[in-house]
């Protein structure tokens, strides 16, 4: 047979014909979604990336065509050459943009045939995750999904072009490098040239783009795949891809304002969608004060209050004791929610628990009386003060949790956000930015008995606090800044350091010595040595941003080929062993851990 019109290529793509095309001889090329035979006529659903076109095998039209039609199946991959008819009367599909029309096809080409697809290529199939991510090919052939790369693909665009059309110049980083710590552990590369030596593959471009800063390239950029070894969940995996950016002779307010025009073209290319600018900006202890968490999702109130002051003499010991101990009691007025049987209770106890809280006190206000186990504790005078703070009215039902005040304002924290999705608080069409400014410098880990980086170590302290460095530590506040959206982290960025005394100092207030330090980042202490202008930067999680703008509940919706919760790829079975000869040339010996 003779060629499609003597070429291999489309005229149209299977999402664009309509009334307008009637009489138009065309070609289209792409895969069957469906094949339906009616009384000799056979339908085919011919799918591409744009959408579906209905094309028509007609004895009438070609016999010999038709009949080579019946082989076609599922997912086979087609070539058609056929007129543009208007479609029956009656046979108009409204749901589908080439619903008005339907080819009819005189010649065939099939391109390849396809085995039995695992699941149908739809929106709505119960498939387990394992079994799709096997076929993370298949999978992607799926509408959602296409949809979803796609507006990747538009998104990553318009980062782009703002950040060229603002002056900042795209550079690349090494993926073979040192150490740079994100708070994560790092994936290692064994050299083959140097046995017994690795690689670091990079948590962040973190170091390389203050390098960059004080090499004179002002106004850098890269849209970057970032590895971190760390435990996984919905918004994070091993690989993962970051907008990171850094300018010199900047302050905060320049790297903030560049950030919120970079978004707001974003939502307006992506979704075409206006997005307000200024983000509000609240500092970290007002956000762990009002909404327990350091990301607070800020579409809803249902606000946590302090107590401590009202329950420290109480008769309830829990209470009064844990307040004696420098703990805190914070609370939090479920309104309307007095009805919540024991068992919900119990559940809801549950989930305080994962953040480690003890209990979870709680008080029902009936229009009588107050309902609770603990009720009995509380004099006249305490109850009144409990009703101005937390606005108590008859239907209430007041949670606590006294602890220290890291336990109490995350557990809280976790149940408002619990509470503002079960109680139907939070309008999902919604997206509330806001950054979060002041993070203390450091925290203390209690398990390595030692202070850590809230961010990283190169983020510069406030001028203010520099003296607190040596005597209180944990007062110093830094120049961070995060980007919360919905109550998702979805940036985080800072000033830097860019005096090597200072940084020494800090590297020192992280219990390194001199020689730890120079061994490790010596090369940067040299560079900051070299005439570092002051320099600060922002990177943005680009997969939880496009996560956000499709829509989706997980970053791997986002991502064509992620990992699982156990940083594995189903489809190629990485990771996998390697072969002794491999280990030899590398130096490397495989410890058998028993079974
Ligand atoms: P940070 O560690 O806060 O900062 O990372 C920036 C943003 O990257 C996203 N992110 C992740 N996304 C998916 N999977 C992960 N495992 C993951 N980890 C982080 C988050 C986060 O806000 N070098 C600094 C930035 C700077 O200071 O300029 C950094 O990497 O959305
Ligand atoms: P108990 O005195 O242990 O029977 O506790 C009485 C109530 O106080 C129960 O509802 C517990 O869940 C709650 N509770 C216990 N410890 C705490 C705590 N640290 N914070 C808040 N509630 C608590």
């Amino acid at each position: 047979m003779t060629d499609l019109l003597g070429k291999t290529r489309s005229t149209h793509n299977c999402g664009e014909l309509n009334a307008k095309h009637i009489g138009k001889e065309v070609v289209l090329m792409g895969w069957v979604q469906r094949r339906r035979d009616h009384g000799g006529v056979i339908f085919v659903d011919l799918r591409d990336r744009e959408g579906i076109t209905q094309v028509v095998f007609n004895p009438v039209t070609d016999k010999e065509v038709h009949e080579k039609a019946h082989a076609i199946r599922s997912e086979y991959v087609l070539g058609v050459r056929g007129v543009v008819d208007p479609r029956p009367e009656g046979m108009v599909n409204p749901g589908l943009r080439t619903g008005e029309v339907e080819i009819m096809v005189a010649e065939l080409k099939i391109l390849n045939t396809a085995q039995t697809p695992p699941f149908l290529i739809e929106e709505k199939i119960d498939v387990s995750e394992s079994v799709r991510l096997k076929y993370r090919h298949i999978d992607l052939r799926r509408p959602q999904l296409q949809k979803n790369i796609i507006l990747r693909h538009k998104a990553s665009a318009s980062v782009r072009q703002y950040l060229n059309a603002n002056g900042f110049l795209e550079i690349e980083t090494p993926f073979l490098t040192r150490s740079t710590p994100e708070g994560a552990r790092d994936y290692l590369v064994p050299s083959r040239v140097n046995p017994g030596q690795f690689y670091a593959l990079p948590q962040s471009p973190q170091i390389f783009k203050q390098l960059l800063m004080i090499s004179g390239f002002d106004r850098y950029y890269q849209i970057v795949r970032c590895f971190r070894d760390e435990d996984l969940r919905a918004d994070r995996q091993p690989e993962f891809t970051q907008i990171d950016f850094e300018m010199s002779f900047m302050g905060e307010e320049d790297i903030m304002g560049i950030s919120e025009g970079m978004i707001k073209n974003l939502f307006q290319d992506v979704l075409d969608m206006e997005i307000e600018i200024p983000f509000p900006r609240i500092t970290y202890a007002e956000a762990i004060s009002r909404f327990g968490l350091d990301k607070p999702d800020i579409r809803f109130d249902l606000e946590l209050k302090d107590i401590s002051d009202i329950v420290e003499d109480s008769g309830f010991k829990v209470f009064s004791s844990v307040v004696k101990k420098g703990g805190i009691v914070k609370a939090l007025n479920a309104k309307g929610c007095v009805d919540f049987s024991r068992k919900e209770i119990d559940d809801l106890t549950e989930l305080v628990a994962i953040y480690r809280a003890k209990g979870l006190a709680w008080i029902k206000i009936r229009e009588d009386k107050w309902q609770s186990p603990i009720e009995k504790f509380f004099t006249d005078k305490e109850k009144e003060k409990m009703v101005q703070r937390l606005a108590i009215e008859p239907g209430d039902l007041v949670f606590f949790v006294a602890d220290v005040p890291q336990v109490a304002n995350e557990a809280l924290g976790q149940l408002r956000n619990h509470l503002g999705k079960r109680l139907g608080l939070i309008n999902e069409k919604e997206f509330r930015f806001t950054w979060v400014t002041h993070f203390p410098l450091l925290e203390y880990d209690e398990t390595e008995k030692r202070y850590q980086s809230l961010h990283h170590p190169f983020t510069a302290p406030f001028e203010e606090d520099y003296e607190l460095l040596s005597t209180n530590p944990l007062a110093v506040k830094s120049r961070a800044y995060d980007l919360v959206l919905n109550g998702s982290e979805i940036g985080g960025g800072s000033i830097r350091i860019h005096q090597r005394d200072m940084q020494e100092k800090v590297f020192e207030a992280l219990g390194m010595d001199r020689k730890t330090y120079e061994e490790k980042f010596g090369f940067l202490l040299s560079a900051l040595d070299s005439g570092a202008p002051p320099h600060g930067g922002i990177a943005f999680g680009f997969d939880r941003l496009v996560m956000i703008l499709c829509g989706q509940p997980s970053i791997r919706d986002v991502i064509p080929f992620p990992k699982t919760q156990k940083a594995a790829c189903l489809l190629t079975n990485a990771p996998s062993e390697a072969g002794k000869d491999q280990l030899d040339e590398l130096s490397l010996k495989v410890k058998r851990l028993e079974p």
